[in-house]
């Protein structure tokens, strides 16, 4: 067993060891894009800034055997002592405040409450999206500019928002998209997704970045729940082999490969906020990493992403497994209608909840134009079996989801505010904001006239003004009218 002592003398550049849960790792050569950090826990115990952005498993999958030096006698290391800021004395007084799941209302109230509960790293990373975030404020902002042709006289005792995606059961058109880091807002991470969506018969889809491992995800699964993958491909294709085909043997339904982040975006917030974090003086040692230094979370941990990925690819993906792909990022019809012709099952018309290119368009705007042209082109009808079209981004309402229903998507994908739940909530957070959502399209299928899906149609939306993009103000997104903790 090796003694702290002798880790502490190992605090360099040139050998660098660190502690994880008790063991100790000799990460010397593995010192790269995310180095600094790694400096400034060498030699130390390093579990607690570890935890949050790694899966358990990814340090032992990662580093060869022979760089696990073995166990650390525990009472020889040396506590990394954090420090209790007042700021951070002020947040646990807020999350010791915030309202009962009672008091909350709509999806944005979960948002309210996680910007006022969240260690400010986590809101920024969450919350962050591209340099001026105006993709992530039309995002919803595009669903304002829809408005509702409802029918009237029609019996709407029952009314059944339940549907089938990729072949699958759901209890409603929405599905949880893929959302990284997990554990930066909860210590149950994307667990609390899961144990949420069993209850309520949700999909999930599983992030390749997920805090948990890919393995625990799986396990808290209830026997029959339908999960579906998030891939980022790896430049090293042996890597994503393994990866797809470990998640095709553990019975996961679905691929959707991202396809709109060959590069992430500058997530300005998520990066400030990492450089404020830092400790300067691990900067200057780092030599030529002085690039690096501010790149936040979401770059700290996307390095491995391949920027050659392209249509050709396609063919390795099908010749790797059967589990349908879904193309996750596409932006306009022809790539829609090329994605079609691959005989991909579907697409999902996102901009990655505008964390990646600025003044791409919402989904939403895709959709009719991917819905025309397919029509024109392929004669397709939608919503359409062979051919899923998918939307994510904005959607906060059942309204906004019925909106997307009418004009030909199977289901949307929400990202944020489930983390938003969570994170304030856990689990029951998130159970919460299914119940939301179911009680919001009971309401709006009354409202509207329709007693299923099939009956909520093109012509119960007025999309005239859909292409007129308004500025929103900067500060006005998702603001009003929410629930906020009273001290
Ligand atoms: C914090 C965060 C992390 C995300 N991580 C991933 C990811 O790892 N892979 C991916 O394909 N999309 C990722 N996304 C994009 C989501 O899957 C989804 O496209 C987006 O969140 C939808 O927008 P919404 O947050 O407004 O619902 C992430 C989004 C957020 C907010």
């Amino acid at each position: 067993m090796l003694s702290g002592k002798t880790v502490a003398q190992h605090n360099s550049r040139e050998s660098c060891w660190i502690i994880v849960h008790g063991k100790v790792y000799d990460v010397t050569e593995f010192l790269d894009g995310g180095s600094k950090i790694i400096l400034k826990y060498a030699g130390k115990d390093a579990t607690q800034e570890y935890e949050p952005i790694h899966p358990p498993d990814a340090i032992t999958t990662n580093l060869p055997p022979e760089k696990h030096l073995g166990p650390v006698e525990p009472d020889t290391v040396e506590k990394v002592v954090v420090e209790i800021t007042d700021e951070e004395k002020a947040r646990q007084e807020r999350v010791s405040n915030r309202p009962s799941l009672e008091e909350i209302l709509n999806l944005h109230d979960f948002e309210n409450i996680a910007k006022q509960v969240l260690p400010e790293k986590a809101w920024a990373y969450y919350s962050s999206a591209s340099d001026d975030e105006m993709t992530l404020r039309e995002n919803h902002a595009a669903y304002h500019r829809i408005w509702f042709r409802p029918r009237i006289l029609r019996d709407v005792t029952n009314v059944d928002w339940s549907t089938t995606i990729l072949g699958h059961k759901s209890s409603m058109p929405v599905y949880i998209s893929a959302t990284a880091l997990g554990k930066l807002g909860h210590p149950d991470g994307e667990l609390n997704l899961t144990r949420a969506a069993a209850k309520h018969n949700i999909i999930q889809m599983i992030p390749t970045l997920a805090s948990c491992s890919f393995d625990e995800i799986l396990d808290a699964a209830q026997p029959g729940q339908v999960q579906f993958f998030q891939l980022y491909v790896n430049k090293d294709r042996a890597i994503t082999k393994k990866l797809v085909q470990h998640a095709e043997s553990r019975g996961v339904k679905a691929l959707f490969i991202t396809v709109d982040a060959p590069q992430l975006g500058r997530r300005e917030k998520d990066m400030r906020m990492k450089f404020e974090a830092e400790d300067p003086s691990v900067v200057s040692k780092s030599g030529s990493e002085g690039v690096d230094r501010s790149q936040g979370a979401a770059r700290a941990i996307s390095g491995f992403i391949d920027t050659s990925l392209n249509w050709n690819d396609l063919h390795w993906f099908k010749s790797i497994t059967k589990m349908p792909l879904i193309l996750k990022g596409v932006q306009c019809w022809e790539d829609a209608l090329e994605a079609y012709d691959f005989g991909v099952a579907g697409v999902v018309l996102s901009n990655h909840g505008g964390r990646q290119l600025d003044f791409a368009r919402s989904g939403i705007e895709i959709l009719v134009e991917v819905v025309t042209k397919l029509k024109e082109k392929r004669g397709l009808t939608f919503p359409n079996e062979k051919f899923s079209l998918f939307v994510d981004g904005g959607v906060r309402r059942a309204t906004d989801v019925l909106k997307a229903i009418a004009l030909g998507a199977t289901a949307v994908g929400v990202g944020r505010p489930f983390l938003y739940a969570f994170s304030a909530y856990g689990t029951e957070g998130v159970e919460k904001a299914f119940e939301i959502l179911h009680d919001e399209f009971q309401m709006n299928m009354r409202l509207l006239g329709a007693r299923n899906l099939k009956e909520v149609v093109p012509e119960m939306v007025d999309v005239s003004n859909l292409q007129s993009h308004v500025v929103v103000p900067r500060d006005d997104l998702y603001g009003n009218n929410c629930a906020s903790v009273s001290l």
